[in-house]
């Protein structure tokens, strides 16, 4: 096999860490990096490949992180930058690579280019490398630059504008801000602005990091002259309309830059280093060019994320997602669950309507999951996911079958979506809450001590790690079986082949010189499927009837050749 073939990002498992959420060091209530590291062996121990953090860098934390004021330094809440070589070096040792986030489409207000900017006249060299415009007027009655731009909406509600006061005291120009106010969108046709994040990739690849995860990766390029969205346009939402600041051709540029420096590194020290979008970007052929040979290595498929529990949806989806990639010659990328979405356990426990699937943060006095329901279709749903060619996301906590924290009082809420959409949308703390790792002790071992930043629901000390570790059956035994099979086995490296099955149920056959034969078959139907003639079950999402010759409903079997 080429280089390209074998490297070892194309069928990876990659964990994905939120660093306030994970391990918390220091008892502060706050996950650090020194947790993360002292936690590391669990990753070992559950079978992935990599980790990926969220950001851990200097900033204040309007959004989680995703709001950097220093590309290049640790935030005192999570450590020092020695502490993050520490993490990298540890992580090295046991065998797992490390994946940092890089937030290129928008920096913190706080960063020194913003404030900068904001001291700056209009027209000036600092205000050049974010999106500073006049504002309009209305039909004539109104003074000119007293409305936004345009009408673009933030993603977290809102117009996506902010007017800011001038140094002597008068209103003055709008900036954009795609994401919160304290997020200003940086201009990417600016070539200062590429310069310094290849410096900042430059940066983090010299530390050792194998790699990055492009946050908005779709949006750094906005269309020229920031032309008006559709009318009815709402930014929250991903629709598959055009739309002027997402999927302009110009991100591609961006990304074939990016591509020869990652490209450089591996040739230099013989690491591959990988690049990963995350890109809300359909259909799945503009996905597509993401992935082309000389642009990223990997984007992730939310189109797969978004599908109901429903047996045509989920292949068409599979089939769809395999296809537009193997056009462009790369391998396909999938995840359930991530710190922006309801965690799959819970919305897989409502009841699935066809269409694409993708709830909004959930309250106490919304509707709510059923939460075995939930689960067993969320292992039926990873087991899939784990038996598909290419590499998969997993998100901190799936492993323990966490379901979101759908009881969080409003008050504790700390995600800028809740207070910018007027309350009327809760936002994605229910997925970010604390991780239990023991069911006794502070924090159900999340620290040595303090209050979690946010709290954690009763329901999740039955599922801590140690309740679970070396359980037979439990959902930490099943992801630890799933991913010694996968690797044994070399799923994720070969091809798939769909066989009959009824039409409430998915089967196929993993094919390919590196792969054992394998055949996977996901019942999801009301009634058994029977285990066909000649096959014997490797693990299975939950328990088989009649002596492992039959898949109950809402569960997914591996299977051999006799
Ligand atoms: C991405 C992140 C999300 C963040 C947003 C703005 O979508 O995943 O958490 O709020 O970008 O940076
Ligand atoms: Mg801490």
């Amino acid at each position: 096999m080429s280089a390209a073939e074998t490297a070892w990002w194309r069928d990876a498992v990659i964990y994905q860490v939120y660093p306030r959420s994970w391990a918390d060091g220091d008892g502060d209530g706050i996950g650090d990096l020194p947790g993360i590291t002292s936690r590391l062996p669990h990753l070992a121990a559950l079978g992935v490949d990599a980790v990926w953090l969220s950001p851990f860098y200097t900033s204040p934390q309007h959004d989680a992180g995703y709001d950097v004021a220093d590309y290049r330094d640790v935030d005192p809440l999570f450590g020092r930058l020695e502490d993050a070589d520490a993490l990298v070096a540890r992580a090295h040792e046991l065998g797992l690579r490390v994946v940092v986030d890089l937030v290129p489409n928008h920096t913190s207000d706080e960063h020194e280019w913003f404030q900068a900017a904001l001291a700056a006249p209009p027209g000036s060299p600092e205000r050049a490398r974010y999106i500073f415009r006049e504002g309009r007027g209305d039909d004539g009655s109104l003074p000119p630059n007293t409305l936004p731009p345009n009408n673009w909406q933030s993603m977290f509600g809102g117009t996506a504008w902010e007017r800011v006061t001038e140094a002597d005291g008068s209103p003055g120009q709008w900036y954009l801000h795609l994401f919160d106010v304290t997020q200003p969108d940086l201009d990417w046709t600016n070539p200062e602005v590429g310069d310094e994040m290849e410096s900042v990739l430059r940066f983090w690849l010299d530390r050792g990091v194998d790699g990055f995860r492009i946050d908005v990766a779709h949006g750094l390029v906005k269309a020229d002259g920031l032309p008006d969205g559709p009318d009815d346009f709402d930014a929250t939402v991903h629709p598959t309309a055009w739309q002027p600041m997402f999927d302009q051709p110009g991100v591609h540029e961006v990304y074939r830059r990016w591509r020869r420096i990652a490209d450089e590194y591996a040739a230099t020290t013989g690491q591959d280093r990988l690049l990963c979008a995350e890109a809300w970007v359909l259909p799945v052929e503009s996905l597509a060019k993401y992935v082309r040979p000389d642009e990223l290595h990997q984007s992730f498929n939310f189109a797969f994320l978004m599908t109901p529990w429903i047996a045509d949806e989920l292949h068409e989806a599979i089939h769809e997602g395999l296809a537009a990639v193997a056009e462009v010659g790369a391998p396909q990328t999938w995840v359930l669950s991530n710190h922006d979405v309801v965690r799959h356990a819970s919305r897989l426990g409502y009841p699935q309507l066809p269409g694409r699937l993708r709830i909004e943060g959930i309250g106490a006095d919304d509707p709510q999951p059923d939460a075995e329901l939930g689960l067993r279709r969320a292992r039926a749903a990873t087991a899939l996911m784990l038996a598909l060619p290419g590499s998969a996301y997993l998100y901190q906590g799936e492993e323990l079958g966490l379901p979101e924290a759908t009881q969080l009082p409003d008050d504790v809420r700390q995600d800028p979506t809740w207070e910018r959409s007027g309350h009327t949308s809760r936002g994605r703390d229910g997925c970010r809450v604390p991780m239990p790792w023991t069911a006794d002790g502070p924090a159900m071992g999340f620290g040595p001590g303090g209050t979690p930043w946010l709290p954690q629901p009763e329901s999740y000390r039955a599922l801590a790690v140690d309740q679970q570790d070396g359980v037979a059956g439990s959902t930490l035994e099943l992801y630890r079986t799933l991913l010694r099979v996968r690797r044994e086995r070399g799923l994720g490296l070969g091809g798939l082949r769909w066989l009959d099955s009824g039409p409430d149920a998915l089967t196929f056959e993993l094919t390919g010189d590196h792969t054992a034969p394998t055949v996977v078959l996901v019942n999801l139907g009301e009634t058994a499927v029977p285990v066909p003639d000649g096959l014997v079950p490797l693990v299975a999402s939950g328990p088989l009837d009649d002596d492992g010759r039959a898949v109950p409903t809402d569960t997914t079997v591996w299977l051999s050749p006799a």
